[in-house]
């Protein structure tokens, strides 16, 4: 079995757990090259599709979404590194997705990584709540203008349910306005088996739009519990909407939540509602806040979450020390420098290098879009994206189909000038082909 030979020497007792000067080494654990040339070179791809619906768990992460259907691509990593990622075929590619955003220091950044194995080898879970969990809490009620109670969890969607809970139970009524994707659950989604009953109490409007968004509030009347935001969708909204939102949730007692899934420790530390100074009731953390480690947080003001007690929200690896630590060991970066401002600026290098290279090449019917530490390509044609991204993908820059690109401090001049350079090259041979 493959999985055997990626994994075949399971480490002693002795090996662990990693002293902090472990990092830079590759472990017993680690496959050799010869022992990776032994891997049968099966299409992983086609193996995960027999296996994982979809062949993938994350959705944008399976093979169709991204390089269209073609065996010819890399679907899985070995390992990955700053924003270098190394394919099972080692193939060393500069990844500009960063995990869906999930990462904005740098993969496998050695400090973090060895706070978070120190943490586990001290265990990762008891039947006591760790102390980190207090301590995180309190750093995220400093960074977040309106977090004065914190629960965390694992996954955005968690947090934004919980967010969406909290509200219903506070204000004792049932429709949601919303704007934005906020993760798999039923509240939000008119996916394939969700209960038209829960799809009738959540009404989307669209981004920007204060006489659509004022249209939908007298339409839920006195039963708004929420309008829920995601801040930020392709670009920033106007402060009117933003403010009417504000002014709407005041004037009928319903509670204004933001999605800061995305833009929280990236846009800002504390997120959209830092950048334009305006608070909301609830927001939902994760993604950057813990660098790809798994750990969201539901926060706001007292009185709303203290309505969490009302009602019942919880999970058992919610405060599992491992994902904390990251989370700590982010603020801790925060407060030292100024990560979001590089996030801009590495984003706006890295957005420029690809305008560069869409100018050098004279290519047409794309356009880079989006703001800097989360941008995005748009073409015209889908079939000229699915050929772009394979011929980058070829000539080693990962590029999201149809999503944001994200800026990480692990984007460097090196980084820019391999992104210019693959991105060229790629542009260039698709022109080529068809002529
Ligand atoms: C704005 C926003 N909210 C919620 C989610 C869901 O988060 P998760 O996939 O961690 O459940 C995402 C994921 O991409 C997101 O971008």
């Amino acid at each position: 079995m493959v999985f055997s030979k990626l994994f075949k020497k399971p480490p002693s007792t002795e090996q662990r757990p990693p002293t902090p000067t472990e990092d830079a080494e590759p472990s017993s654990a680690d496959p050799t090259a010869e022992e990776l040339e032994e891997v049968p070179q099966e299409d992983w791809g086609v193996r995960a599709q027999r296996l994982i619906p979809g062949g993938a768990s994350t959705g944008s992460k399976r093979p169709g979404k991204l390089f269209g259907d073609s065996a010819d691509h890399p679907t899985h990593f070995l390992r990955a590194s700053g924003c270098h990622v190394e394919t099972l075929d080692g193939q060393q590619l500069v990844d500009c997705t960063m995990a869906l955003g999930s990462v904005a220091l740098g993969y496998a950044e050695p400090q973090l990584t060895r706070a978070v194995i120190e943490s586990l080898a001290n265990g990762s879970v008891s039947g006591l709540s760790p102390a980190i969990e207090v301590e995180v809490a309190a750093a995220l009620c400093g960074a977040i203008p309106c977090a004065e109670r914190v629960q965390f969890l694992k996954t955005g969607a968690e947090a934004m349910s919980a967010a969406v809970r909290i509200a219903r139970t506070y204000t004792g009524r049932d429709v949601v306005i919303g704007c934005g994707y906020f993760g798999w659950h039923d509240w939000s989604s008119d996916a394939a088996g969700v209960p038209a009953t829960a799809q009738q109490l959540f009404r989307r409007v669209p981004f920007d739009d204060v006489v659509a968004l004022d249209r939908a509030v007298s339409g839920a009347g006195d039963r708004l519990a929420a309008i829920a935001i995601e801040p930020v969708i392709e670009r920033l909204p106007s402060s009117e909407w933003i403010a009417r939102a504000r002014k709407l949730c005041d004037d009928s007692g319903a509670a204004l939540i933001f999605d800061e899934i995305k833009t929280g420790f990236r846009i800002a530390t504390g997120g959209y509602q830092q950048y334009a100074d305006v608070t909301p009731d609830l927001a939902a953390f994760g993604k950057a806040m813990a660098n790809g480690y798994p750990l969201a947080a539901v926060c706001g003001n007292a009185a709303l979450m203290d309505a969490a007690e009302k009602t019942w929200i919880s999970s058992t690896l919610a405060s599992e020390t491992g994902a904390l630590t990251a989370a700590a060991a982010v603020l801790g970066w925060h407060e030292r420098v100024d990560v979001c401002a590089s996030l801009w600026s590495n984003g706006k290098d890295m957005r420029e290098c690809v305008e560069a290279a869409i100018k050098a090449s004279g290519m047409s019917g794309v356009a880079v879009e989006g703001i800097d530490p989360m941008w995005f390509l748009r073409f015209e044609s889908p079939d000229v994206e699915t050929a772009f991204l394979r011929a980058a993908v070829r000539h080693g820059v990962l590029l999201k189909r149809g999503a944001y690109n994200f800026a990480a401090l692990a984007h460097d001049d090196d980084a820019i000038r391999e992104i210019e350079a693959g991105a060229s090259a790629a542009f260039v041979e698709i022109q080529e082909d068809d002529r």
